[in-house]
């Protein structure tokens, strides 16, 4: 059993930003919801979360009911807000507490289990990394090897900041050593602030084994102040997705041009096009295309289907086999089933279709009066003609045909063509008017 314990306290100042840095989303969610999911993969007992810039705010956007929130303030440095999560967390019985970092949301389970193994029940562990340009970050001071304690850069002297072993901030400590540790800490520092990192010299005082791992990248580690490093991460996160998807047999035309935000299902041999963006839960079937440029939403593309170019699929979309979307389609809240095609230029809402339907380019369904919504039920076999609008509530009977330009206000019965335009008409002999001449 372990407990977690994620900082997130911090303002960051550098993000510009009127929003709490750890809500900034990666991948469309919060990076503090990333570190929390990862928290949750640990075989956690406890999980909390030490937050103070923000405020309340930051707990209700998580809406975590699994978490406890323990309010840091004001902000007196990195032991100074462990301390205040030290009430919430399971003492009975004693487990190692692991500490994160709201702002660190790529950091892998796997590197942290690497971590807690090393740590056992009575070992602190640390979580460090060897890099060519340590500057800023606390460095791992070893005699003979061993951890003797971990010096900040701002109270480095020349030796010490050429230490190329930084500290990441992640650590695993036992809990009830923990618990006698943070309240010793003095904040007589460059900073004057209460250093979580000074427990390591106490531990090694009291004859305690100092055990370090690594990630296995250093990108895993990285902290978020400021939007630059914002889109580097977010980058580096969907190029492991990518990476994972094509593992899994997908082909990508460009793997740093796709954006999952969410959780994105494939089947085998699905191919997706170039600068697509897929959001909340998307399942792709079997053999699906998705061509460039497509926006797709908590939607199901059913086997063989064709999307896009251009084409929005919004949230309850489900496509059953061999359905064609093509440029400029929007579907919303919509069941196609197999081989029906809309291809061009239409609006698909709140709509049952059937199969074998063929939407002709510019087709509408008036799902909404402006204060209601409505349903549109197309049967099989109907042929919609161009520039056709559906006023729901509207049923379409099997095998029907709408003429182009038809304003549906009633139900279209089964077999018969029905179309709602004027007759068309021709004059002969009219002129067209002429400029009169001036005098
Ligand atoms: C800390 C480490 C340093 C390490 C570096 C890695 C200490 C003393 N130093 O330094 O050894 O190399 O991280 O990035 O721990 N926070 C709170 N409450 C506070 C202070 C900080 O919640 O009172 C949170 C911040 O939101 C941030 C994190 O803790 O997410 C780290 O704080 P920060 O002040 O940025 O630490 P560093 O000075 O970078
Ligand atoms: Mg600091």
């Amino acid at each position: 059993m372990l407990n977690v314990v994620i900082l997130a306290a911090g303002k960051g100042t550098r993000m510009r930003s009127n929003l709490p840095k750890v809500l900034h989303p990666i991948a469309g969610t919060p990076m503090l919801a990333h570190v929390l999911d990862t928290a949750r993969k640990l075989g956690t007992a406890k999980i909390c979360v030490v937050y103070g810039h923000g405020g309340e705010f930051v707990p209700q956007k998580l809406a975590a009911p699994d978490v406890a929130w323990a309010l840091q303030e004001p902000q007196l440095g990195t032991g100074h807000a462990v301390l205040q999560a030290l009430p919430h967390l399971s003492a009975v019985p004693p487990a190692p507490t692991l500490v994160l970092y709201g702002d660190v949301p790529l950091i892998r389970p796997e590197t942290l289990q690497r971590l807690i193994a090393c740590a056992g029940q009575n070992r602190l562990a640390l979580l460090t990394a060897h890099l060519d340009d340590p500057k800023g970050y606390g460095r791992i001071v070893r005699v003979d090897g061993k951890v003797v304690r971990i010096v900040e850069e701002k109270d480095a002297d020349d030796a010490e900041r050429a230490i190329r072993e930084i500290n990441t901030g992640i650590l695993v400590a036992p809990g009830a050593a923990l618990a006698r540790w943070l309240p010793q800490l003095g904040n007589r520092n460059a900073q004057g602030e209460y250093y979580l990192t000074d427990i390591v010299a106490m531990a090694v005082a009291e004859g305690m084994e100092i055990a370090t791992a690594q990630p296995d990248d250093n990108w895993e580690t990285d902290g978020i102040n400021s939007k630059n490093q914002l889109a580097r991460l977010e980058r580096i996160h969907q190029r492991n997705i990518a990476e994972a998807l094509m593992e899994q047999g997908v082909t990508l035309a460009d793997p740093e041009r796709i954006d999952v935000r969410g959780e994105l299902i494939c089947g085998k041999d699905v191919f997706i096009d170039v600068n697509c963006v897929f959001e909340g839960r998307v399942e792709l079937q079997d053999g699906v295309r998705i061509n460039a440029h497509c926006v797709i939403q908590d939607a199901v593309v059913g086997p063989h289907s064709i999307i896009g170019p251009f084409a929005r699929l919004r949230p309850g979309t489900v496509l059953a086999e061999d359905v064609h979307i093509g440029n400029f389609v929007e579907v919303k809240n919509s069941t196609i089933a197999a081989h029906s095609k809309a291809n061009h230029l239409a609006y698909v809402g709140d709509t049952t279709m059937g199969s074998r339907v063929n939407v002709g380019a510019g087709t509408i369904t008036c799902n909404y009066d402006g204060a209601n919504k409505f349903r549109t039920v197309i049967e099989d076999d109907v042929f919609i003609g161009s520039d056709t609008q559906l006023v729901a509530p509207v049923t379409v009977g099997k095998g029907a045909t709408l003429g182009a330009g038809t304003t549906l206000t009633r139900d279209a019965p089964p077999e018969q063509l029905t179309v709602s335009r004027a007759k068309q008409v021709s004059i002969p002999g009219w002129k067209r008017p002429v400029k009169k001449k001036k005098e």
